[in-house]
């Protein structure tokens, strides 16, 4: 299905509204939605919306579509694995896709020695389960988690999260033992200081931290996003990723990668932690992992994972067999249409479009990525960097009335960030991004 995005739109059209109306009586406001169009179908980059209007994808469902809407070969394996079981449960029957993908994973997943991997249904429970295997096997209680991190929204992952509202607001008291430790943020670096000073100021912290928040020997673990997602796509430099590593090397602390949002192509490598030349002890993946099939992962040294005994670990729907088989066809999709690289030419086209908008619009303060996962900070002044956070709501809105999906980021919403299915195509991609300056010059002009 390859559709026209329509020049002239109704949205929210009949259609959306009238299942708002309903939505609205029948579902609490808490599970928010960034727009009120309701989807019929979804294609590659491309989703129509139950009046018939069709939008160009820059949210790709927050980051679960890097292979795009409903691939044919996805919808082969699933179409496949529903006519032979859908779901015995790993716990009772198992069954080979689970093994088949925990293999693919241990192997392709950075460093080099012995990995195992096991399942669970959502990025927050990845989380929850790679904190209980660093307790389990650290014997030690402590989670260092960074400043801007978002991990998910059950109690620990909340706990680990670093935003109060609307994530944490009104849910404590939260879980004990977690602290968070600072993560460099560039562009809001004091006048003056350069990465590297910043760098070694903040790896600095995090060991007068041992001294007067929490010994280190009680730390099971760091967990670390290689580039801040809902934080609002700040990326971290080799450097400071290394420094962590020396640190949990120097005193026994585990590192666990939170690749949720960053993994399978993303970055324009199959996982982000691969810039950094750093392996992390415990890994975890989960959005693009099943093109949109509940599924995730956590991937360790085979030591790690095995300390929780046999019964310590799963769950009910943990790695449903149809979500496994989806997970293999997403593995040969990125290889096949090498969507690493395709990652690295979408980011640079963006990147090179935001710059030049950049030279235009005022309120684009940063302009910042890795891969295609690639942001614009938004300010009112670029001088004190006054977050435009009414402004990136307008644009938000501005586009998806023009056709096209974008999200907002960071802790105060005001960085605008794109998650583009990689096989989006360069026309889609050129129509996506004119729609966004169309709305940015709006916006601008009415600042
Ligand atoms: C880095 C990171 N970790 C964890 C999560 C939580 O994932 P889920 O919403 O599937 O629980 C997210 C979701 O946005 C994420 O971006």
């Amino acid at each position: 299905m390859e559709k026209n995005v329509a020049t002239t739109l109704n949205i929210p059209g009949n259609g959306s509204q009238a299942l708002h109306e309903r939505r609205m009586k029948a579902v609490p406001q808490g599970p928010y939605h960034v727009t009120p169009i309701y989807v019929k179908e979804a294609r590659g980059a491309l989703v129509t919306d139950v009046d018939g209007n069709t939008l160009i994808d820059f949210a790709g469902g927050i980051g679960i579509q890097n292979v795009g809407h409903c691939h044919p070969k996805v919808l082969k394996a699933v179409h496949e694995q529903v006519d032979q079981s859908i779901h015995t449960c790993f716990h009772v029957f198992p069954y080979e896709s689970y093994i088949a993908l925990a293999e693919k994973l241990n192997e392709k997943t950075p460093g080099n020695f012995a990995k195992k991997t096991m399942f669970v249904n959502s990025g927050a429970e990845a989380v929850e389960n790679a904190i209980k295997i660093a307790r389990a096997a650290t014997g030690r209680k402590a989670v260092l988690s960074f400043s801007r991190a978002y991990h998910g929204r059950t109690l620990m992952t909340m706990s680990l999260t670093s935003k109060v509202k609307p994530y944490k607001f009104g849910f404590g008291p939260f879980a004990p033992e977690t602290y968070k430790i600072p993560y460099p943020y560039y562009y809001h670096a004091p006048e003056g200081v350069t990465p590297e000073e910043m760098d070694a100021q903040l790896l600095n912290q995090i060991e007068e931290m041992f001294l007067g928040e929490v010994t280190a020997e009680d730390v099971a673990a760091i967990i670390m996003e290689p580039v801040q997602g809902e934080g609002g796509f700040i990326v971290p430099s080799a450097n400071f990723v290394k420094g962590i590593r020396e640190i949990c090397d120097k005193y026994g602390i585990l590192l666990i990668a939170d690749e949720i949002q960053t993994g399978y192509a993303r970055t324009g490598k199959l996982f982000a932690m691969e810039h950094y030349g750093v392996a992390p002890d415990l890994m975890t993946t989960s959005k693009s992992i099943a093109a949109g099939l509940p599924l995730s992962s956590v991937t360790g040294r085979a030591e790690l994972m095995d300390a929780p005994a046999a019964g310590q670990l799963g769950g009910t729907f943990a790695g449903s067999p149809v979500a496994c088989a989806a997970g293999l066809a997403v593995l040969d999709i990125i290889e096949e249409e090498n969507l690493c690289l395709r990652a690295q030419e979408i980011g640079e086209k963006m990147i090179a479009r935001f710059k030049e908008m950049q030279n235009k619009y005022e309120l684009i303060g940063d302009v910042r990525g890795l891969g295609a996962m690639v942001a614009m900070e938004m300010v009112t002044d670029r001088k004190t960097k006054t977050p435009a956070t009414a402004a990136v709501a307008e644009i938000v809105k501005d586009t998806w009335k023009n056709g096209l999906v974008s999200l907002s980021a960071g802790l105060n919403s005001n960085v605008l960030r794109f998650l583009p299915p990689l096989v989006v195509t360069d026309e889609q991609l050129e129509k996506g991004l004119d729609i966004l300056e169309a709305s940015i010059a709006r916006v601008q002009q009415n600042a």
